[in-house]
Parts: C-alpha cells; structure tokens; sequence
C-alpha cells in the first residue's frame, strides 16, 4: 500500500493553513517527511517561522471575536460533522499515519477512531459548560458565575500520536470556544493536515484553525506562541525538558498551560495475577506503538512467585508478534519513528547488562525483508538492578526491562522513587490490593489487570515532573475556560 491507495487524495496536504488558506512558508523554505519503514521521502512542506506563527496567532485572534459568540449547540454540531468526517475517511486517515509515523495499519486505525472519539466527548461536553448560582453573603446581592473561553489556544502535539492528541486538545479547544493555532511535530504533520482539511469541510469558521508546519524552526516558533500576548492558553505533549522550557517562556505573559510530558510507567505483576492477563496487558503497554507512548510500561516489576512463568511466557508471546513495514498485512510492530530511538535503546541495553541483566531476547536494530527503516527487535532484559539507566529514563522502543521484587511495600517504594507520575499498570486479583497499591502509586493514572488507559471520557494527565492539567474526561474542556464572577446589588 502507498499514497496511490488514497481514495482523497486532498487528504494529503503539503502546506501549512493560516487564515482559511494553504500557506507556503514565508521565507519560501521547505522540510521533508519520511517513512520511516523506508527512509523514502513522502512530502515536502513549508518550513515556517516566527514570522507565520504570527499571521496564524493574529488570524486566530481575529476569529475568536466571532467564534466566542457562536452556541454551543452550534459548536457541537460542527464537531459532530468532523467525528464523522473521521470515521468516513478511516482508511486514508490511517494509511498517512502509518506511512510518516510507521505504527502498523490495524493500529493507526485505532488511533483514528481514538481521536474522533475526542470530537464525539466534546461535542457533548460543549453543551455541558455552564455557571452556578451563588448565595451572596449579603442580602442585597445577588453572585452567579459564567465560564467563558480563554481566547487563542496553541495546540503542541507530539509524533507518537499525530492524530489523536490534535484531537484532544482542539476537540476541546473548539467545545470551549476558543480559536486554535496547531504546531504538529515537524515527524509526522500530514496526519494533523488532513485533520485540517476534514475540520473545514466540518464547517468550522475561517481563522478557527491554523496549522503551523515546521522541522528546524521549532524553537523560534514555540518561543511566538509562549511569548504572544495574543496566546491565552497553551497546551503541549512532549518531554518534560521541553515542557519546562515552554513553562518558563509562558511565564512572561502567565499563559495557562497544560502539559503532559515523559512518563515511566511501573507495570506491577503480583504473585497472585492470572499470567494470561498480565503477559497480554505487557504486550498491549509495551508494544503500543513500538513502545513509543508516553504511558508505556517502563519498568517492569515482578513479584518472585510468579517471575520465571511469567518471564518465559512473555519472551513466548513477543516471538509471535509480526514486525515489519506497518503497511503489510498482519504486522504488529512497525519501526520506531526517529534513529536517535535506536541509539537510545541500544545504550540502555549495554547498561543494563553492564549491571547484571541478561538478554532473554533481542537487543538489536536489524532490517526485516531488507527494509532499510528505523527497525529494534522487540527485547526482553530480566534481572534488571535499580541502578539502571532505564530504571530513570524512558527507553522509548520495544524493551521490556523486568525488575524482581518481594513485597507490596517495596514495590510501591520503588515505583514511586521516580522524578515523573503519568502511567501505571498494576495486575493483581486481590480487590483490596488493587484499592491500597492504586492509592498509594503517584502517578496520574493506574491501570488494573488492563494494557491500556487510553479513553476519551477519561481525564489524562500526570503529577510531579510529568506535568499539569488534564486532558479527555469532564477535566478536559475547563483547561480552555476561565470562570467569571457577577456581582449584583438588586437593593431598591
Ligand atoms: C501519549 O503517549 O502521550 C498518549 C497516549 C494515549 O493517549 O494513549
């Protein structure tokens, strides 16, 4: 399958949008996408710069005078037309996925129909958003409150997800009433483009929606969005290197923000797990993706009963998985998205076993059917020792690190010795251990007995150094509100 395989082929923009229009860049220059299954290139786009971030910041601005005025009624329509403007166009939405980001076909189809659900939750919500009455003190006022949208709202998304974290953050953005200028990663922009061209032919109003395409310029242009006095919200997935230096440029001007940044996800097996459960949710939030989310299972933790089954049924279960270009038939594992993913991988396996892992599987870059992409074998470390790199980093590809442990104490205390609080998996058949570890993990979200965590009615989000704000869930469109008081005095 390749771009010919396009039903739309408009679907497949190569240009920037600000202002209702397909823009080039201003300075005339250009970037390409690859595949990174092939290394062939896929697209040229515009390599914008501050300059453009500026015109998409004012054409925002301009909208937003009209578009806070619009119903919510009439915004959920729009976003409902979009929801099913997704699904319609499914299979051309999922092949420029899997061809810039590499994650296989059935898999980008999940990430499809995950970002429409956003449109499809916030399109509920938008109609949801109302004030209260408050009993004044004094018995001649009278206080309610409103909530009103905070105005232009700069939406950072990140390559591991092109589709769907557009979606939530614009998909509430747009519920909110606020205009949204859109910085896709310079990796993967043809999936939020095409998303571009389906919201406009949703119906939504000129300016609501501007993209800004860029490689090499990505400082300048994120330093515009923080810095603008036109910018009320910013919203950003990514590392938390980025996100702290994003957070101190908002400071300037105390743009709201949100953000979701690295995570590193402990993956508890207790003793007394159904191993069938915990060897299939290890699959799903490890393999996710090539092992490239910001909630995978980063450390494995295995209780001492159960280490060996499960170790070996695991290493059983991953040589069953297909790899290859994500395009072919039956493929689960495509290839990681960047080169710099395999250095990584390659770095923390040499360190893990310099302390003491062995390799049960795996453990190098190699090219299936003589692709020339981004490929890692899929790696099992066991016996992993806490002073390992991967015990503080995100290994970022499909290395599955598992680390021995005794007891419930100890593995909480490890789990939480951490600088970062996203994710967490915890498998275990005891309903009071499943309460106690839950409450006791610090992190922003815990997994029972399942791989995933990913739902659009569900607010996701972390603590500590994996940031603020939530996104998805009833949490997700009040990032993009702010609430005003009305004071009056109805004395005679
Ligand atoms: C992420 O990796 O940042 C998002 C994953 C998800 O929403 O499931």
């Amino acid at each position: 399958m390749s771009l010919s395989s396009l039903k739309r082929k408009d679907l497949f923009e190569q240009n920037g949008f600000i202002a209702d229009n397909w823009a080039s860049s201003s300075s005339g220059a250009t970037f390409t996408v690859i595949n990174p299954a092939t290394l062939e290139t896929l697209a040229t786009l515009p390599e914008m710069n501050g300059k453009d971030t500026e015109s998409a910041i004012s054409a925002a601005h301009t909208a937003f005078q009209s578009y806070k005025k619009t119903t919510a009624r009439q915004r959920a329509t729009w976003l409902r037309r979009w929801h099913s403007l997704c699904l319609e166009n499914i299979d051309d939405l999922a092949l420029i996925l899997t061809l810039e980001n590499g994650k296989p076909l059935t898999e980008a189809k999940g990430e499809v129909m995950y970002a429409a659900s956003f449109l499809e939750w916030f399109a509920g919500e938008a109609e949801r958003v109302h004030g209260e009455v408050v009993p004044a003190a004094n018995a001649s006022h009278r206080i309610l409150t409103v909530k009103q949208p905070l105005g232009v709202a700069a939406c950072l998304a990140p390559w591991n997800f092109p589709i769907a974290m557009i979606t939530r953050k614009v998909g509430a953005a747009l519920a909110a009433g606020c205009t949204t200028v859109w910085k896709p990663a310079g990796e993967t922009p043809l999936s939020a483009l095409a998303q571009a061209v389906l919201a406009k032919e949703a119906g939504f109003p000129g300016g609501t929606i501007n993209v800004i395409t860029t490689l090499t310029n990505v400082a300048e242009v994120g330093e515009a969005l923080c810095k603008s006095k036109l910018v009320r919200k910013l919203s950003f997935t990514g590392s938390t290197r980025v996100g702290k230096l994003l957070a101190s440029q908002c400071s300037q001007n105390l743009t709201k923000l949100s953000l979701e940044l690295g995570g590193n996800s402990p993956f508890i097996v207790f003793d007394d797990a159904k191993l069938d459960t915990a060897v299939e949710a290890c699959i799903l939030a490890k393999f996710r993706n090539s092992g490239q989310t910001c909630v995978t299972a980063n450390r494995i933790f295995v209780q001492e009963g159960i280490y060996d089954k499960f170790a070996a049924a695991l290493v059983e279960k991953i040589k069953t998985l297909k790899i290859g270009n994500g395009v072919e038939e039956g493929v689960v594992i495509g290839p990681l998205t960047h080169d710099r993913a395999i250095e990584k991988a390659i770095a923390h396996i040499r360190d893990a076993q310099d302390k003491g892992a062995s390799l049960l599987l795996g453990g190098s870059p190699f090219q299936p059917h003589n692709l020339q992409g981004y490929f890692f074998q899929p790696t099992v470390l066991s016996g992993m020792s806490t002073e390992s790199l991967t015990t503080r980093e995100e290994v970022f590809a499909p290395v599955v690190a598992i680390y021995p442990f005794k007891t419930e104490e100890e593995v909480t205390a490890k789990a939480n010795d951490c600088d970062v609080g996203l994710g967490s998996f915890v498998i275990t058949e005891s309903m009071p251990r499943m309460w106690r570890v839950a409450e006791n993990l610090e992190v922003g979200m815990v997994g029972i007995n399942l791989g995933m965590l990913s739902a659009a009615e569900s607010p996701f989000g972390g603590v500590k150094e994996s940031g603020y704000g939530r996104e998805g869930g009833r949490q997700g469109i009040e990032e993009y509100l702010t609430v005003k008081s009305i004071l009056m005095n109805v004395a005679n």
